[in-house]
């Protein structure tokens, strides 16, 4: 019933690519990490009833497939919207899932012509659903090239350029578009008002972030207790996809140093040596912070910034480091 597996290809984090926001963004960046978008497959909810929270959204989702359903038409065309990592695609290849139909997936920055998308319209089945990532970053040409499409499932093909130039029409099955942005305000008006559903995410709380922790822990068969996985979600900033990542990073910790299981002890040491990972490569980058044999140390650049005057020692290695 499902469709074939989908590759997320939205946009990533650009934590690692150096500079002091790469080195702030590691661990809590509620954006993909560039590694992330094929490994969260495996912690992605398969049903909807596994979607955690966000209680009003999932009772209209629910509603308007049902009734797309008993009418045995396409659902409306939908657009998901809100910070990262809350679940937009998810959502997204969860209504494919629930439906029964096909899903194919493409985002705004990715598109450069209508051209593009003529191919993956004109493969679509009734019912099927496209689904455009970031769909705030639509060319203006693509927008309107997709107008009719959305309206009266049609589009038209320019066949030649300059003074031959000709369009053809072409009819589309009756599809459904599912766009999603972290930028509401940035989509233009007439594009807003071709969605009949619009759904907008919010931040999780404690409790629903504990519970996608506890399901994701079972996935990866990590022992957890309580209060490790409140420790966890406490540190979340209401974002699932830095929830699991977190998790990860615990469990990694929690197998070498503390024998598996994840407590609250056991999440807060790992957690701390993250907020370590997250300031210690920011300020050796800005030569604050040096790492010499005697553990790290301050620089004089370090004492100085702060008005202190550097003791002799700072930076010059004593005759034990050697
Ligand atoms: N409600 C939820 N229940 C369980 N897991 C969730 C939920 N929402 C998100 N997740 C998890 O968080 C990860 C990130 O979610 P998703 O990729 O859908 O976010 P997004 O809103 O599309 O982010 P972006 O704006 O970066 O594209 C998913 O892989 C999934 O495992
Ligand atoms: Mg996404």
């Amino acid at each position: 019933m499902a469709g074939p597996p989908i590759r997320d290809t939205g946009r990533v984090s650009e934590a690692g690519a150096g500079g002091a926001g790469g080195a702030r963004a590691q661990v809590t960046t509620p954006e993909a990490l560039p590694d992330e978008r094929l490994t969260d497959a495996a912690l992605r909810p398969s049903r909807l009833d596994e979607f955690v929270g966000q209680a009003k959204v999932k009772e209209s989702l629910q509603i308007a497939i049902d009734a797309a359903k008993q009418r045995h038409e396409p659902l409306d065309h939908a657009l998901f919207f809100g910070p990262p990592g809350l679940g937009k695609t998810t959502l997204a290849l969860l209504m494919a899932r629930e439906l029964g139909v096909n899903i194919r997936t493409t985002s705004g920055p990715v598109l450069e012509r209508p051209g593009d998308l003529v191919g993956m319209l004109t493969s679509l089945q009734a019912g099927d659903i496209l689904f455009i990532d970031e769909v705030h970053r639509l060319r203006p040409a693509l927008e309107e090239f997709l107008y009719p499409a959305m309206e009266d499932y049609r589009v038209d093909v320019r066949i030649a350029d300059g003074a031959h130039a000709q369009t053809i029409p072409m009819a589309l099955e009756r599809f459904t578009l599912i766009g999603a942005t972290t930028r509401f305000g940035l989509l233009t008006p007439p594009m807003r008002a071709r969605f009949g559903l619009v759904e907008r995410l919010s931040y999780y709380p404690p409790d629903d972030l504990a519970q996608i922790i506890g399901r994701s822990a079972g996935i990866l068969d990590v022992p957890t207790d309580v209060a490790g996985i409140a420790e966890i979600a406490r540190r979340s900033r209401g974002t699932p996809r830095v929830a699991n990542r977190l998790l990860k990073r615990v469990r990694d910790y929690a197998q070498v140093r503390a024998g598996g299981k994840i407590t609250a002890q056991v999440a807060a040491e790992a957690l701390k040596r993250l907020d370590e990972e997250v300031y210690e490569p920011f300020l050796m980058q800005q030569g604050f912070l040096a790492r010499t044999p005697r553990g790290r140390c301050a620089t004089t650049g370090a004492y100085k910034h702060f008005g202190f005057t550097p003791p002799k020692t700072a930076d010059q290695p004593t005759m034990f480091d050697t």
